[in-house]
């Protein structure tokens, strides 16, 4: 018997970030909207564990217990009792390393899976408390929807999205990491002699959310994280030109990067925005995507 769960990516709407707190992370306002872009989980009963990953980014993936998928089903079989003899295969469509929580997704949905396949009667309240365990953003990839994320972003609210918004998303060549991008933050703000105010989420793109009005929500939208992520990768300003240049209504870096993320008007849009992109040879691939998607759903066997 197999259990198949899939799980949505996310952009970051809004990521306020406040300075480094004691235990290295960083306190945010993290406006999380999930997109309609999955990673697959699939566990079945094996004589070890081991994880196996396919799609186009799959040789840079790690098969080991450093990842999320190995890490969730170790953390549940260990509080639950279970045998942890599973094989996860992974079959990959966000990005990895790319700042759409990539990891997390596949962190979400090897926990629901191995829980549905045990049957281990946890609460929703502890399923979420492990994927805290596992990372801050990986609370998100199960819930999905739109939501705001405080604490080290692990700590949600739900937000209404009064319509669908469209995206497009260029890839880049390389990934980035999310550690290296937050101490680059770290450096430039203490270069600059700046004092980092505590983060807030804009009242105005929480209106422009609600109201479902993309017009809003790209005077709204805001990385805290995007000149770090410049710093360490400078020709991604090149892909938020080219993206700009094509119409799109606004342009940013998706969380730590390197992936950026253009909101547009519509579907159209959307497919004129990322045929700009490609053409413009300053990304590895765009994709159009909208949001808010479901959070992680097994799918029927
Ligand atoms: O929580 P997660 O394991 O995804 O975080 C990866 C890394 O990103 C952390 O080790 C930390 O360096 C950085 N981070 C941070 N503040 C956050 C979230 C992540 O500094 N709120």
């Amino acid at each position: 018997m197999s259990v198949t769960v899939r799980v949505p990516a996310k952009v970051n709407v809004q990521l306020a970030v406040g300075g480094a707190r004691p235990d290295g992370f960083h306190d945010l306002a993290n406006v999380f909207l999930a997109v309609g872009l999955y990673d697959e989980v699939t566990v079945t009963p094996a004589d070890r564990l081991r994880v196996t990953c396919s799609g186009p980014d799959a040789g840079q993936v790690p098969l080991d217990r450093t990842n999320l998928a190995a890490r969730a089903a170790l953390i549940l079989a260990e509080r639950y009792g279970r045998d942890p003899a599973v094989h996860l295969h992974i079959d990959k469509d966000i990005p990895v390393a790319g700042g759409m929580a990539g990891g997390s997704a596949d962190g979400a949905g090897a926990l629901l899976a191995c829980d549905t396949l045990w049957g281990t009667g946890a609460s929703r309240e502890e399923l979420l408390a492990i994927c805290a365990e596992l990372g801050s953003d990986v609370p998100f990839s199960l819930v999905g929807g739109a939501a705001l994320g405080t604490g080290r972003g692990e700590r949600l609210t739900a937000l209404e999205t009064g319509s669908v918004f469209h995206w497009v998303f260029a890839m880049a060549g390389r990934g980035l990491s999310t550690p290296a991008v937050f101490r680059e933050f770290d450096r430039l703000a203490e270069s600059a002699g700046r004092s980092i105010p505590a983060p807030v989420a804009s009242a105005g793109l929480l209106t422009a959310l609600a109201k479902g009005d993309p017009d809003a929500l790209a005077a709204t939208v805001s990385n805290d994280l995007e000149p770090a992520a410049l710093s360490l990768f400078p020709e991604l300003a090149d892909t938020l030109a080219a993206g700009r240049a094509a119409g799109a209504l606004a342009a940013l870096v998706s969380g730590s990067g390197p992936t950026t993320a253009f909101l547009v008007r519509d579907a159209a849009s959307a497919t004129k925005v990322a045929d700009a992109l490609l053409a413009s040879g300053t990304c590895r691939t765009a994709r159009t995507a909208s949001g808010p998607a479901e959070g992680a759903r097994v799918l029927a066997g």
